[in-house]
């Protein structure tokens, strides 16, 4: 075990004193490899809790992966006694944040569960905590912990509907559950990962990318407090905020780079000589071009860059005379992510015959984004093939130099 490791895996195991009476209790996963079991994860992922004491109350917010129940309660039990926790908030019931609910609640067994009115459902289907010992709030609420205030903001489809952020007002800090994290186990601190912004666009793309006006309205109701820290439930502490509110103002308006992702996939090296060839004329051309095989590509890091690219163009086969079955897959990711691509180019290679046309066209039809061109190749490149796809990558260089 390396050094670092081996300090990190130390720190797992306390508490971190965010500022006097306010602690992070959760638990960095090292060995996750995938979340919501399609979207890998590179450097594993952490699901954190929070404590805050006030002079007359205590509150949890959010918990743990119940995976990770023993870690966890033994950090919770260094700073507090659990009977001793008052309100349990939920911010958002799914189970990486949530698992360890049941638990929690017959511990803290004076506790009451606090959530949005959608999350009090949500709590009863999915940790069975009855109506006496939840308390709904609306947008606005408080609740005073006796010098410190706990302000309510509903924030929904971020990442479900019944999601909320906690806002501490005295002390500036917004716990906003998915919203601002990152897929990291490292780090304690944003300024402990050098690439952390990398990972929050990651995280952007494979989880609120395709809530974008959520996230707007989101983003317009946190822009008058005064926020010193966030604390996500996901990734390290952001003690310097500035940063990834202005990457998600970006984010959120659908700013795009003057950049086109390539995505293909090649059974036979035909249409991977033509994605190269479609690479090289786009780098000739001085435009940033992404290539990826779809089937070695990690569905992240791809994700990732649907986020901010202008322009896409796939170049796919044809098997059993239909669209080949991993391109179907990123067809599906696009619908389902909307990512603010605004152009597209479609290249198909067949051998005896294809309706592949007919279903990319159908997969795209209700996503904001023009197919160009749609160019068949039977096999070879023809010389009218070349022409076309030269066509092709004028059309996308006069697109995004306008
Ligand atoms: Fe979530
Ligand atoms: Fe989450």
């Amino acid at each position: 075990m390396n050094e670092k490791i081996l300090v990190v895996n130390l720190l797992n195991f306390k508490p971190i004193k965010l500022t006097e009476g306010i602690y992070w209790v959760g638990v960095k996963d090292w060995s996750r490899k995938i979340f919501d079991a399609f979207a890998p994860l590179e450097r594993g992922t952490s699901y954190n809790s929070y404590l805050v004491k006030g002079s007359t109350s205590v509150a949890l917010i959010d918990t743990v992966e119940s995976d990770f129940q023993s870690e966890f309660f033994e950090k919770l039990e260094s700073v507090v006694n659990i009977k001793d926790i008052k309100y349990v908030i939920m911010n958002h019931a799914e189970p990486d944040h949530s698992g360890s609910i049941p638990v929690v609640m017959e511990k803290a067994s004076d506790a009451k569960l606090v959530t949005t009115a959608f999350g009090a459902k949500l709590a009863k289907v999915f940790y069975h905590v009855p109506d006496e010992r939840i308390k709904i709030v609306r947008d606005g609420d408080i609740i005073d912990l006796g010098g410190r205030t706990l302000k309510f903001i509903e924030a929904p489809m971020l990442h479900w509907p019944e999601t909320m952020f906690t806002y501490l007002v005295e002390d500036g800090v917004l716990f906003s559950c998915d919203f601002f994290s990152a897929h990291l186990a490292e780090g304690i601190w944003d300024d402990d990962v050098s690439d952390i912004i990398e990972f929050s666009k990651e995280y952007w793309a494979t989880i609120m990318m395709p809530f974008r006006t959520n996230a707007i309205s989101a983003l317009k109701k946190i822009s008058n407090l005064k926020i010193k820290m966030i604390a996500p439930s996901h990734g390290p502490i952001i003690r310097h905020p500035e940063k990834i509110l202005e990457k998600y103002n970006e984010w959120t308006e659908g700013k795009t780079d003057k950049k086109v992702l390539i995505l293909y996939v090649s059974m036979y090296k035909h249409t991977e000589s033509i994605a190269r060839l479609l690479e090289s004329e786009f780098f000739n051309r001085g435009i940033n071009v992404k290539l990826y095989d779809l089937v070695q590509a990690n569905l992240s890091e791809v994700s990732k860059n649907m986020a901010d690219s202008s322009a896409i163009v796939l170049a796919v086969p044809t098997i059993i005379g239909s669209i080949h079955p991993i391109p179907f897959n990123y067809l599906y990711l696009l619908k389902l992510l909307k990512p603010p691509i605004k152009y597209a180019g479609v290249i198909i290679t067949f051998g005896w015959g294809t309706s592949a046309d007919k279903q990319i066209e159908e997969l795209l039809k209700d996503s904001k984004i023009e197919i160009l061109d749609t160019i068949k190749v039977n096999v070879n490149l023809s010389e009218d093939n070349k022409k076309q796809i030269l066509s092709l990558v004028e059309k996308i260089e006069a697109k995004l130099r306008t």
